[in-house]
């Protein structure tokens, strides 16, 4: 791997590609800062080199056009707060007056591109825009784990424009993954979460050939529950998607994989921070309400399964995390994870807050900044944004 220590930066301008997807309430507040913490290694080393330093990130799903909540205006002021430099916040990523902002920047001094995804040539990894990009720097740093699963244009295609390095939390995070890929000690087991049902699936698949047990929670659960026939009122589902995980719940046992759904759920009428949950049976979710929790026979049966593994992958609350009222279900999944002394991954940003919030940190392996980039790996996908650092240039 080409490792961001091996780049000669004194005066140069750096472009690097960092995960600021963090998670946000509906009030535009950054929830849980990790991710932009992770990258400060590589920002601090490449600024006290003497480079000026240009930041870009995408932020949430904008669908190619430019979204006021998905701005990176409030994630470049919250850096500004944890370095010592002047950070600076341009209006786009590409264009005329952005390559003005970074030619006035100062060695050692930051500027913020817009997100990224308000062009829809980002996710296209379009030759053009990653040219336009690439027309700013003139050394590529990706420190991006997080989005390393995506070949984008920020992502992958400017370093065919730029010589590619390696940040130091990307390094660190595929150091640290290859490491558990060496202790395959079973039972394995993924414990999968989280709103973004439609990526997992087929990662579900994939994982059913490699683990012994899969414990599936949070709204990703409700399209299994609805292929089992199950009632669950007005919670979200993917309706194009239920076939196919019914197929995969039937599939189970011929593949030697066990997998635990919800047996019982805190259900609400609404999603605020007033909802009251109320804890019923699988079988008896109200018409009305939805499912935002796991419940304690769940809870019960998971950490039973949990206490038993010796190889864990975790990716995605089990619950509605950014309320408390719903987050049992995640943090009690974070306790026994933490006691069951397995070998323990946590990829995604909600189950890592759990752990870092409970204070357990030290007994996890390895709490990774990136969901599905730690899926794919772990799957053993190379990763483009990896391949990128790893050519040699
Ligand atoms: C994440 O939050 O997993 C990464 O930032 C990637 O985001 P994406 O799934 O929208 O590409």
């Amino acid at each position: 791997m080409q490792s961001l220590k091996d780049a000669d930066l004194n005066g140069k301008t750096v472009l690097m590609r960092v995960d600021f997807n963090v998670p946000m309430d509906k009030d535009g507040h950054i929830i849980d800062d990790t991710k932009i913490r992770a990258a400060l290694p590589s920002i601090e080393y490449v600024i006290n080199q003497g480079a000026k330093l240009v930041v870009m990130s995408h932020l949430g799903r904008p669908k190619g056009k430019p979204e006021d909540k998905y701005s990176m205006k409030r994630i470049a002021g919250h850096l500004a707060g944890l370095v010592n430099t002047k950070v600076k916040m341009a209006n786009d990523s590409v264009g005329p007056e952005v390559q003005q902002e970074v030619k006035a920047l100062k060695p050692g001094e930051i500027l913020v591109l817009e997100n990224v995804r308000f062009h829809a040539e980002e996710e296209k990894n379009d030759k053009d825009y990653a040219h336009q990009l690439a027309a700013l720097a003139e050394v590529f740093v990706n420190d991006a784990f997080g989005s390393a699963h995506r070949a984008h244009a920020s992502t992958a295609g400017v370093a065919e424009y730029l010589p590619a390095y390696a940040g130091f939390l990307l390094e660190s995070e595929v150091n640290m993954l290859r490491k558990v890929l060496d202790y395959p000690e079973s039972p394995r087991m993924a414990i999968l979460g989280g709103a973004k049902v439609a990526d997992k699936l087929g990662l579900i698949e994939n994982l059913s050939e490699k683990m012994d047990i899969i414990l599936i929670g949070g709204g990703m659960a409700n399209t299994f529950l609805k292929a089992q026939g199950k009632n669950i009122g007005i919670s979200k589902y993917e309706p194009d998607l239920v076939e196919q995980a019914g197929k995969l719940l039937e599939q189970a046992p011929g593949r030697q994989v066990k997998i635990l759904l919800p047996v019982d759920a805190v259900v609400a009428t609404e999603i605020s921070p007033e909802a009251v949950g109320q804890i019923v049976s699988i079988d008896k979710v109200p018409s009305d309400c939805m499912i935002v929790d796991i419940g304690p026979e769940t809870i019960a049966l998971f950490a039973e399964a949990i206490a038993e593994a010796r190889t864990i992958v975790w990716n995605g609350p089990l619950g509605v995390y950014e309320y408390d009222q719903f987050a049992q279900g995640t943090r009690e999944v974070a306790r026994a994870m933490a006691d069951s002394g397995a070998v323990s991954v946590i990829g995604g940003g909600d189950s890592a807050a759990a752990v870092h919030n409970m204070g357990l940190e030290s007994k996890i392996t390895h709490i990774s900044t990136g969901g599905g980039a730690t899926l794919e790996f772990l799957e053993g996908q190379v990763l483009p944004g990896v391949a990128v650092v790893e050519a040699a240039h």
